[in-house]
């Protein structure tokens, strides 16, 4: 039985900065934010907008009344958790309008978690084949005003059906996942901005990605040359260059070309939209998919990191009814509007973050179809349109 991800729809905010601009403000040449680092456009988090809001949002772009009617659980995987205890993904479900008899959960671990949410969707179908699961990977990607991970922030969610007989990608068994304890990134409980030391992550990823594809290679007897593309967490475009040449070193010969090809179509929306944390490797998929020379039958490789550190490669192949099942990325980033430095500073400023009073926030500038309408008595208040 083929089981794997049946639906792709993703979410994000209707604002953004252009980078040549954060650059001028920040007295650095432009090239090196969109050549060094390879992001144009970055997403811009109004206080009415979070991970409840941007993975309902997500949600909503999938399902329809038949397919609500299926789920049996509803995973979300961030790392930008709006409660210590509480779930978002039970915020989401009652949002979303779906049935009380949904299993809620909320996975974290670094930008990792998304790929453990499939994993154990996929155990989930294994187990009982009428299941569909919602997986919905959404964070705010937040490092600070001013600092190294300013231009490699962004936001926005990426919800995904597992199921049988899928339409997009059909999960192959042989997955390698990797752990250490590292600390090349971690926010502790008192701070709403990541602590990173980016080089060394940067080495830590390539480092898991080799280790994880060496041993996918020897378990499977695979080489390059039976993917058509690999897809890459990206939380910047250039981290997944550097990790493709990390192992396609020299080489120019026709699998490498096609690989660097692929490569460069599933950057597309990161350079528009920043980094999802979670979401990311499932942005730069969708991104291959629909930017890509791809066809179904062909075999793609997908390579999740989150910090702290896990690492996991793992294949799917495309199915045939993949470009009708994602949602439509070029129309929703054509309707964004441009704002300046000076208003993302002010937004950025603006945040819930870890007040405690109530606070009422204005969302009549927010024509999303989900709001955050502020907090009262220490309970965030969500509005549907
Ligand atoms: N034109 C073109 N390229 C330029 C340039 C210019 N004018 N100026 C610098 N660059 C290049 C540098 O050569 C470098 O390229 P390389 O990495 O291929 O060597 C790149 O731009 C970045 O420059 P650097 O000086 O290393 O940037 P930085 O010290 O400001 O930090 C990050 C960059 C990515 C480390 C930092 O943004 C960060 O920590 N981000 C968060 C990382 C993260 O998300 N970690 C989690 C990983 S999953």
């Amino acid at each position: 039985m083929k089981i794997g991800i049946d639906k792709m729809a993703f979410a994000t905010t209707d604002q953004y900065i252009d980078l040549t601009e954060l650059a001028a403000k920040r007295g650095v040449d432009p090239n090196k934010y969109t050549i060094g680092i390879g992001q144009d456009r970055q997403a811009v988090v109004p206080p009415t907008q979070d991970i409840v809001t941007l993975g309902a949002r997500a949600a909503q772009k999938l399902l329809t009344p038949d397919l609500a009617r299926r789920l049996s659980t509803l995973i979300v995987a961030t790392e930008s958790g709006i409660d210590n205890s509480k779930a978002s993904a039970i915020y989401i479900k009652h949002l979303l309008g779906l049935d009380d008899y949904v299993r809620t959960v909320e996975l974290k671990e670094a930008c990792y978690s998304g790929t453990a949410a499939i994993q154990f969707a996929r155990g989930l179908v294994a187990l009982n084949p009428q299941e569909t699961v919602l997986v919905i990977a959404a964070d705010i990607a937040r490092y600070g005003l001013n600092t190294p991970g300013e231009v490699t922030q962004g936001a926005g969610a990426v919800a995904m059906l597992v199921s049988a007989n899928p339409r997009v990608l059909a999960i192959e068994p042989t997955s390698v996942s990797y752990s250490r304890d590292v600390m090349d990134f971690w926010r502790p409980l008192y701070a709403t901005e990541a602590l990173v030391d980016g080089k060394y992550s940067t080495n830590v990823y390539i480092d898991f990605f080799k280790n994880t594809l060496t041993r996918y290679q020897q378990r499977t007897g695979r080489e390059l040359a039976d993917f058509a593309g690999i897809a890459f967490h990206l939380p910047f475009t250039k981290m997944g260059k550097k990790a493709l040449e990390a192992v396609l070193q020299d080489r120019t010969d026709a699998v490498a070309n096609r690989l660097r090809d692929q490569l460069a179509a599933s950057q597309v929306y990161c350079r528009q939209v920043g980094n999802l944390y979670t979401g990311s490797l499932y942005l730069g998929l969708m991104s291959l998919l629909q930017n890509g020379a791809v066809a179904a039958g062909d075999r793609l490789g997908l390579f999740s990191y989150g910090s702290g550190a896990e690492g996991e490669f793992y294949s799917g192949i495309i199915q045939p009814g993949f470009a009708t099942a994602l949602s439509d990325i070029p129309h929703d980033l054509a309707g964004r509007h441009q704002v300046s430095v000076a208003k993302y500073e002010q937004l950025f400023n603006s945040q819930l973050g870890m007040r405690a009073e109530d606070v009422q926030f204005d969302t009549q500038a927010d024509q999303a179809p989900f709001v955050l309408a502020g907090q009262k008595n220490h309970q965030r208040i969500y509005q549907r349109r």
